[in-house]
């Protein structure tokens, strides 16, 4: 059986309680607890409970993206807010493996990286999610080919933002009736998917729903190969697979969190161009950061 605890702020619509009395009642072998802090606490004073013991800590935190913004516009605020929760995590539960979907990912997930690692914990454990990226590209080739969607299997690398999400349609047989045209229209859709849901909800925040899906999917492939089970998921991690020091590929999970980093496999001449345009903007998302890191340092 899982223990799921759900925390939230106490400034939330909902109550952490309603949204654990909610949760409680899917018929999952599991028991859900609800925590709820406030906008000033520390967790590393107050989360003690909710995280003793976790083994998997997904954090959907963070100040989402007005219209008009750009999730690196978010970087501070939501250093800060990811700080405070990671550096709990490095003290009560430094074994779990902790899945960041908090905005700029490119930035964040190598800031928290350097800060864990700094505190000497095991690397491997610290990930950002860019599942939903996956999950929007497996919607888009279905609606334009009809494709059975189970059998859609497109991977996302790079980063999770803007012309850094790159899907590889030449990796997915299902892609392959797309015509080489209407390549560069589909690819430009996945990236601004984001985008679109920000606007379409007009200042009341970004993507949720879809996030959510998209979490538990990531969760559900962290969990299996924490049980033994072979399981593969992209997600953004500390890597080598390319020039670049932190990088979104297909991940294979194990008994300790991250276990194989794939490589990223043949590439079209299209994807190359894609890769070494964004291979400079993704570098400099990632040193903003290391920066971040090198002038902050968890709480003892
Ligand atoms: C998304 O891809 O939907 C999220 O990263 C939220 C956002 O700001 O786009």
């Amino acid at each position: 059986m899982w223990l799921n605890s759900v925390s939230t702020i106490l400034l939330a619509m909902v109550p952490a309680e309603g949204v654990a009395a909610d949760l409680s009642h899917l018929n999952k072998k599991s028991k859900v607890t609800g925590y709820a802090f406030d906008k000033k606490d520390r967790a590393i004073e107050k989360a003690a409970a909710c995280l003793t013991g976790c083994h998997l800590v997904l954090v959907p935190a963070g100040v989402p993206r007005k219209p008009g913004q750009d999730r690196k516009d978010l970087l501070n605020i939501n250093c800060g807010i990811a700080k405070n929760i990671v550096e709990a995590c490095a003290k009560y539960c430094p074994e779990a493996v902790v899945a960041l979907i908090v905005n700029p990912v490119n930035s964040v997930v190598p800031a928290m990286c350097e800060l864990w690692k700094k505190k000497g914990l095991k690397p491997g454990k610290i990930l950002g999610v860019t599942s939903l990226d996956v999950v929007r590209v497996g919607k888009f080739v279905h609606e334009l080919t009809g494709e059975t969607i189970e059998d859609i299997d497109v991977p996302v690398i790079g980063g999770h933002a803007g012309t850094t999400i790159l899907p590889l349609f030449s990796q997915c047989p299902s892609a392959s009736a797309i015509s080489v045209l209407k390549i560069p229209d589909l690819d430009k859709k996945v990236q601004d998917a984001g985008t679109v849901v920000v606007a379409a909800k007009n200042g009341k925040g970004s993507a949720t729903l879809s996030m959510a899906y998209a979490g538990a999917r990531l969760g559900r492939a962290v969990l299996a190969g924490l049980n033994g089970e072979a399981s593969v998921e992209c997600a953004y991690v500390a890597s080598t697979v390319t020039e670049l020091p932190y990088f979104a590929s297909k991940v294979a999970f194990g008994k300790d969190g991250v276990e194989t980093i794939h490589p990223i496999g043949d590439l079209n001449e299209y994807e190359k161009g894609r890769l070494a345009a964004l291979t400079p903007v993704l570098l400099d998302e990632i040193n903003a950061g290391l920066e971040y890191a090198k002038e902050n340092a968890f709480a003892a």
